[in-house]
């Protein structure tokens, strides 16, 4: 039975990100969606915030899971069973990047296939950072995130909840 694992920040979840679970969950048996529990960035959201945000915005697809990694990627394929990384491609500019990173996987585990899915086109030029931007200057972000996390976005931002 065919499991992916959708490795990413979640810093915080957006639209296109949910768009591209509820795709691969129309193909794999199971999809894990990792939330990266990596020191080196930055983070907005902490660990459990981005965990949390994500596990409401995809509690309407049954056959997905929210987990949290610390570490390499490879290793989380390996916990999870999974036979497929999924990663999302909104443009071009996301090429090199993906292209670096998929083969790095694989050349860490033979086993590793990425597998690119685009999201919709109306997603294509989101990013958390546009989120984060847009959040922190009271733009609307209503139609960029997944509802259920709407208020918390804002809540951080501008410390209001509506
Ligand atoms: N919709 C909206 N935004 C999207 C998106 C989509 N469908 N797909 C990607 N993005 C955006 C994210 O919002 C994020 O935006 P930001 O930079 O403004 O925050 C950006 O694309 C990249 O995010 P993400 O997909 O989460 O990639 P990442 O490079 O931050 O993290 C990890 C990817 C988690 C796999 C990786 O960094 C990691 O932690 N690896 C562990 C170490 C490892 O295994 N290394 C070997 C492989 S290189």
């Amino acid at each position: 039975m065919p499991v992916a694992i959708y490795p990413g920040t979640f810093d915080p979840v957006t639209c296109g990100h949910v768009d591209i679970v509820e795709r691969a969950a129309r193909i794999f048996t199971k999809v894990v969606a990792v939330v990266a529990d990596n020191p080196s960035k930055n983070w907005a959201f902490s660990t459990e915030e981005r965990l949390s945000m994500l596990r409401d915005s995809l509690a309407h697809i049954p056959n997905v899971e929210v987990q949290s990694h610390k570490g390499l990627v490879v290793e989380c394929f390996d916990q999870c069973d999974a036979t497929v990384i999924i990663r999302g491609l909104r443009a071009i500019s996301d090429f090199d990047y993906e292209f670096q990173m998929a083969f790095t996987n694989r050349k860490l585990d033979a086993r590793a296939e990425t597998i690119f899915l685009m999201p919709s086109a109306k997603y294509t030029y989101l990013s958390s950072t546009i989120v984060r931007q847009l959040a922190s200057f009271g733009g609307d972000i209503r139609t960029l995130v997944p509802a259920p996390i709407h208020d918390r976005i804002l809540a951080r931002f501008t410390g209001a909840g509506k």
